[in-house]
C-alpha cells in the first residue's frame, strides 16, 4: 500500500511537473542554460578546468528539460525537433567536459560552437523573433 502511495505520489508530481512547464519556466531555463554557457566560456579562458566542468554539468541538467513539450500550438518547432536537438546538445556537452579535462581547449571550444550553433538553430524558428 505504502508503495502504491508513493508511486501515486510521484505520478502526481510528474504531472504537475509537465502541466507546470510553461513560457515563464522555459524562458527561466533558457537564461539558465546562457549562464551557463558564459561559465563554461569563462572557464576555458581562464584556464579554469573546475569553472568550466561547474558549466557543463549545470548546462547538462537544465539542457534536458528542452524537449519538454508546452502546448503543441504554443511552439514553432515540432517535439521531435526538440528532442534531437536536446541529444545532440546533451552529447557535445560530454564531450566538452572530456576535452577540458585533457586540457584541449580548441577542441572543447569547437564543441561549444556547436551547441551555440543548435541554440541559435532552433531560436531561428521562433516566428515572434525578428532579427
Ligand atoms: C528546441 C528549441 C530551443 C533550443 C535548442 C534552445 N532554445 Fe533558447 N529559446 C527557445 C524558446 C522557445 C525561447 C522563448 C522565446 C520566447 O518565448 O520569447 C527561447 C529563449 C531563449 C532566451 C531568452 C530568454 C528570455 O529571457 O526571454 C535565451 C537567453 C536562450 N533561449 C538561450 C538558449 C541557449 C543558451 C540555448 C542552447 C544551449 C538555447 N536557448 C537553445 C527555444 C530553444
Amino acid at each position: 500500500m505504502k508503495k502504491v502511495i508513493v508511486g501515486l505520489f510521484t505520478l502526481g508530481a510528474l504531472t504537475l511537473t509537465v502541466h507546470a512547464y510553461d513560457k515563464v519556466e522555459r524562458r527561466h531555463d533558457m537564461q539558465m542554460m546562457e549562464a551557463a554557457m558564459a561559465q563554461i566560456q569563462n572557464g576555458i579562458l581562464s584556464n579554469n578546468q573546475k569553472m568550466a566542468l561547474q558549466g557543463t554539468s549545470n548546462l547538462k541538467v537544465i539542457a534536458n528539460k528542452i524537449e519538454i513539450p508546452q502546448s503543441k500550438s504554443e511552439l514553432d518547432y515540432s517535439p521531435k525537433y526538440a528532442k534531437e536537438t536536446t541529444q545532440d546538445i546533451m552529447k557535445q556537452i560530454d564531450v566538452i567536459s572530456d576535452k577540458v579535462e585533457d586540457g584541449k581547449l580548441h577542441s572543447a571550444t569547437a564543441s561549444y560552437s556547436k551547441i551555440l550553433n543548435k541554440c541559435i538553430s532552433c531560436h531561428n524558428k521562433i516566428r515572434t523573433w525578428n532579427y
